[in-house]
């Protein structure tokens, strides 16, 4: 019962709000993630980047998404972050994926076309839907990694072109945001952004939303941005407080008292996210 990206999607851009594209890492993320949206009952877009695909295993992932969502009462959809191939897009589909990213960005414009195009008429053609990406967001993600010095914004033209050759479902733009935490305060480029939303009426993806100040992405949402990713906030959430539970007791041993506590600090900082996102009681 995974829903098709566009379609919670459509509705975020109508009514205004964004919805959450969580990156799980392992069970915990997924359970803290999905209990958070359930009693906030908000739409969700669970993904997994290739490299989290590789670490717990793609029957896995599809095993553990499956008993997650059996009864439950919110909109979720499945989406692969960042594919670098038709190939990954391709296995995800036919695994059971409702969504894929595609992510061209690093090549020429004609050939980040080209391969969008393609995947947009396979993914379509069986119900699924497709995020790409225009312009180069920031730091290192998982298969690409763009000096942030060198990060090019989304040309707001080029995007209306890009749109309207592929038939993309989400555009994930540049305007100032990395992945990965940063070094400095990032600044985003808001009149881009409202320039782009002006001409392509269409659901816009924030990458790299950790690490954004709340209030930025709030103004980010409400210019137009219908997607926000987030996996760090959450990855530093876990991993500090296994910390803290380590210096208290240092001699544990049992998995559960770190890993429990570790999840229900996801589980809060989701609930953070549904908040700012707008999406609380929109499933
Ligand atoms: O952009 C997506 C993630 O932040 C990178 O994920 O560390 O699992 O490759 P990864
Ligand atoms: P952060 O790791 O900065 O949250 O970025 C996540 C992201 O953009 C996943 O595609
Ligand atoms: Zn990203
Ligand atoms: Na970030």
């Amino acid at each position: 019962n995974l829903v098709p990206m566009a379609e919670i999607l459509k509705k975020a851009n109508k009514e205004g709000y964004a919805v959450g594209g969580f990156n799980i890492n392992n069970l915990e993320f997924l359970q803290g993630i999905i209990e958070a949206a359930e009693e906030m009952n908000s739409p969700l877009i669970l993904q997994t980047s290739e490299g989290a695909i590789k670490y717990i295993g793609i029957d896995y992932v599809i095993g553990m998404v499956e008993a997650a969502t059996k009864n439950t009462t919110i909109p979720v959809a499945l989406h692969l972050d960042h594919g670098s191939s038709f190939e990954v897009v391709m296995k995800c589909i036919r695994h059971g994926y409702s969504s894929v990213m595609i992510d061209g960005s690093h090549y020429p414009f004609e050939e980040n076309v080209r391969l969008v195009k393609k995947v947009v008429e396979a993914a379509h053609s069986v119900g699924v839907s497709v995020e790409a990406e225009l312009g180069k967001i920031g730091g290192t993600e998982d298969n690409v990694s763009v000096d942030e010095k060198d990060a090019t914004y989304t040309d707001p033209d080029e995007a209306v072109e890009f749109v309207e050759r592929t038939g993309v479902d989400a555009l994930a733009i540049a305007i100032g945001t990395a992945h990965g935490v940063y070094k400095g305060k990032p600044e985003l480029d808001f009149d881009r952004l409202t320039d782009i939303k002006s001409k392509l009426d269409m659901p816009l993806v924030l990458h790299g939303a950790s690490g954004v100040p709340t209030e930025d992405v709030e103004k980010a949402v409400k210019l137009g941005i219908n997607k926000v990713n987030v996996n760090t906030d959450f990855q530093q959430a876990f991993t500090e407080r296994i910390k803290e539970i380590f210096d208290e007791k240092p001699d544990l041993y049992d998995p559960r008292k770190y890993c429990g506590p570790g999840r229900d600090a996801i589980k809060a900082k989701v609930k953070e996210k549904i908040k700012m996102l707008g999406s609380q009681n929109k499933a």
